[in-house]
């Protein structure tokens, strides 16, 4: 079956596996890891994450090396976030232990659709916490449910590592700035499905939201963090309404490795017309340079790649992380998890 799948052409779209992993809490404790290979759950109409959003989901990638080795990367760090975010909505945490052989075991079992080395396609990870027990009135679950099911993926944004298009608009907010904005929840999806159908209609990737309270600083790049570079330094927004990225923080590490200066801080829209580089960066997005940025509501336009293609810098940094990532460098940092030979 794995014979039908063109390796090198896959786009970020579900493709069935053979095996799913899940765990359930119930009565105060969690259970074992159950494998599964439906794709469907058996949930209660009553369930809290139907009615009152407590829904968590991450997102995580394996990579074939050239050496035939899996390898995951930066697990702890999604599975801390997972545990963040539910205590953000007050869902029960998944502990470490079970997260990570969660995410080991789906990747194993499903082994055939890692994709080879050579199509720089992945294997997507998709954790997914949901509260199951059933309540009419607003307050949290009583009982859980964790899975993780995988999907072998190519790019978030068609164009790949080539220079893509933002939007701006000040008509819609993504997140509030004491809201849910740092969690992984699907509300937040849900918030930004309106004026993401805006700006692919408009032929634009992504919206570049602006922060909700004054609208005046950079805030989230869609589903990916924002990040410029100028004057050899790495900036990326400080704000408590954007979600904390892995490939962010990594990209901030592989700067410094670089030699590069790195700030996290408020980002102007002004500064903008300023960056030599401009990219998103994410699990899904990799890191995707930008070529310019439209403002919508003022007319303004950001010409950042004059040529239309990525500039040294980002190159640079895709390179190396992509280069940890499949195993082709030292992982300096211990950020890969190998789950098979
Ligand atoms: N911001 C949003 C809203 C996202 O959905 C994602 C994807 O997970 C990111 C940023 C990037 O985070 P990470 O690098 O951890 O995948
Ligand atoms: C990711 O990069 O893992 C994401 O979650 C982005 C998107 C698919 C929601």
């Amino acid at each position: 079956m794995t014979g039908e799948i063109d390796w090198g052409k896959l786009s970020f779209t579900y493709i069935k596996t053979d095996y799913n992993v899940r765990c359930y809490y119930r009565d105060g404790k969690w259970g074992e890891l159950e494998i599964s290979s439906s794709e469907s759950i058996n949930l209660h109409m009553a369930a809290t994450c139907l009615h009152y959003g407590q829904e968590a989901f991450e997102g995580l990638k394996a990579f074939k090396g050239k050496d035939g080795k899996v390898r995951i990367f930066r697990m702890a760090d999604n599975a801390k976030r997972m545990q963040d975010t539910a205590d953000g909505i007050l869902m029960q945490r998944v502990p470490d232990e079970i997260f990570l052989n969660a995410c080991i075991k789906a990747v194993q079992l499903n082994s055939r659709f890692v994709p080879p080395y050579e199509s720089g396609a992945a294997l997507y990870i998709r954790p997914l916490l949901i509260g199951s027990g059933p309540k009419v009135g607003v307050s949290p679950a009583d009982e859980y449910l964790f899975m993780v099911f995988v999907t072998p993926v190519g790019p978030y944004f068609k164009e790949g590592f080539k220079c893509t298009n933002l939007m701006i608009t000040r008509q819609h907010d993504r997140a509030a700035p004491n809201g849910t904005g740092p969690y992984k929840v699907g509300g937040n999806y849900a918030a930004s499905l309106g004026s993401g159908k805006i700006a692919k209609e408009k032929g634009y990737s992504a919206v570049l939201y602006l922060d909700s309270r004054e609208k005046k600083y950079i805030d989230e790049c869609g589903p990916a963090n924002f990040f410029g570079i100028k004057n050899n330094t790495y900036i990326t927004p400080e704000s408590k309404s954007i979600l904390p990225s892995i490939t962010n923080k990594s990209l901030l590490q592989l700067a410094q490795d670089m030699g590069m200066k790195t700030e996290r801080r408020q980002v102007p829209l002004e500064e903008l017309e300023t960056f030599e580089e401009v990219g998103a960066c994410g699990t899904a997005a990799v890191i995707s340079p930008i070529g310019r940025i439209d403002d919508l509501d003022t007319g303004k336009q950001y010409l950042i790649s004059k040529n239309g293609e990525p500039g040294p810098t980002c190159v640079k940094l895709y390179n190396k992380l992509r280069a940890i990532q499949y195993g082709d460098e030292p992982d300096a940092h211990g950020w890969t998890t190998i789950v098979s030979e």
